[in-house]
């Protein structure tokens, strides 16, 4: 049995995935009486490609990995809470988390009732790394990490994220959904050596389109099958898989985004710097700020005041004071920087 399959919850080990119509016919056909869809054509009456074959092959070239390496959900979230389903037996194993970070790690492992298990990271906003491997064990079977992450905006240290895939015992998520805001610094490239790597990333970011919900997890073509074992038959929609194909032809205008993104955060970075109540804004790999302020909660209820919401982290470990604020349009951030201002 493979390293992974060793860490697989018994009962998915042993699953018959559910088989739909589309899935089983592989030949041609010009009638489809398969899938009691309505044969009248409303340009939506079939059910989609369950496995998403078009939208992978484009996004392989893309990401330069091989369309069997590739998951696609519901946004990354879907990915998330199958990698649970997939890994941890209720109740025995547990999830590992490095707070501060993404939310909704724990609330997937809360809603599958699997334990969670935190090791906060260092002062600089690193990992623990001997923090981590000390409180891990045979039943910790998911580390998840963002990086960069959310809501710090650092991306970890490589050395870091390689000796975790080396030494902890389940498997290693990296979340990468800010990815294209640094894209060097990806861990697609390291797939090959390392089979309990899975990576995620996301279309909602840097290329536009968080309304579709579309999520990739890249990963070994082992982790992928289960992945695709255990999710809704057809959880890529149509109109979905459209809109993916026909945007990611446009690359050069989700760079333009992510150049636009990054000019605009030194942009914020700098004014905020310079407003007397701001102690820290830290730096920025993704396309928000993490601001250390004096009385962030005053800060936070003025800007709703004007209209502007921005994310109040300051009950976050290590986030005492800080509101994290996202890189918005040339003139919004003109706005925030002016009603920054005016409450000094
Ligand atoms: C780190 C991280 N992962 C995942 C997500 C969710 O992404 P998606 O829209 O693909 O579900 C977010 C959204 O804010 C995020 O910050």
């Amino acid at each position: 049995m493979s390293e992974v399959l060793k860490l697989v919850r018994e009962n998915i080990q042993k699953l018959t995935p559910y088989s739909s119509a589309r899935h089983e016919f592989k030949g041609n056909a010009d009638v489809f009486l398969d899938a009691n869809e309505n044969p009248f054509e409303t340009g939506l009456n079939r059910y989609p490609d369950p496995l998403q074959n078009t939208l992978k092959i484009k996004l392989s070239g893309i990401k330069k990995t091989d369309p069997s390496t590739l998951f696609l959900g519901n946004g990354s979230d879907e990915a998330i809470d199958l990698l649970i389903r997939v890994f941890c037996e209720p109740k025995e194993d547990h999830i590992m988390i490095v707070p501060p970070t993404y939310g909704m790690y724990k609330v997937c492992a809360d809603i599958s009732d699997v334990d969670v298990r935190q090791v906060k990271l260092l002062t600089d906003f690193q990992l623990d790394v001997d923090g981590i491997l000390k409180e891990s064990d045979q039943h910790s079977k998911i580390l998840f990490i963002c990086s960069p992450n959310n809501p710090t905006g650092n991306l970890m240290a490589k050395e870091d994220l390689e000796r975790l895939l080396q030494d902890f015992p389940g498997i290693l998520v990296i979340d990468e959904a800010y990815i294209d805001f640094c894209p060097d610094s990806s861990m697609v490239s390291k797939l090959s050596e390392y089979p309990k790597l899975v990576v995620l990333q996301t279309l909602s970011k840097a290329w536009g389109m968080a309304a579709i919900r579309l999520g990739i997890a890249i990963a070994s073509p082992e982790i992928i099958t289960l992945l695709n074992a255990v999710k809704p038959p057809y959880n890529i929609n149509k109109l979905t898989q459209q809109q993916a194909l026909s945007f990611l032809d446009k690359e050069d205008e989700m760079q333009d985004f992510v150049r636009r993104s990054v000019e605009q955060r030194v942009k914020l970075s700098r004014e905020m710097s310079g407003l007397n109540y701001v102690l820290i804004v830290y730096p920025s790999d993704a396309n928000f700020l993490l601001v250390k302020m004096k009385d962030p909660s005053f800060i936070f209820h003025s800007l709703i005041d004007q209209g502007i919401v921005v994310r109040d982290r300051s009950r976050q470990p290590l986030c005492e004071g800080c509101l994290r604020i996202t890189v918005g349009t040339d003139k919004e951030n003109d706005f925030l920087i002016e009603t920054l201002k005016s409450l000094q």
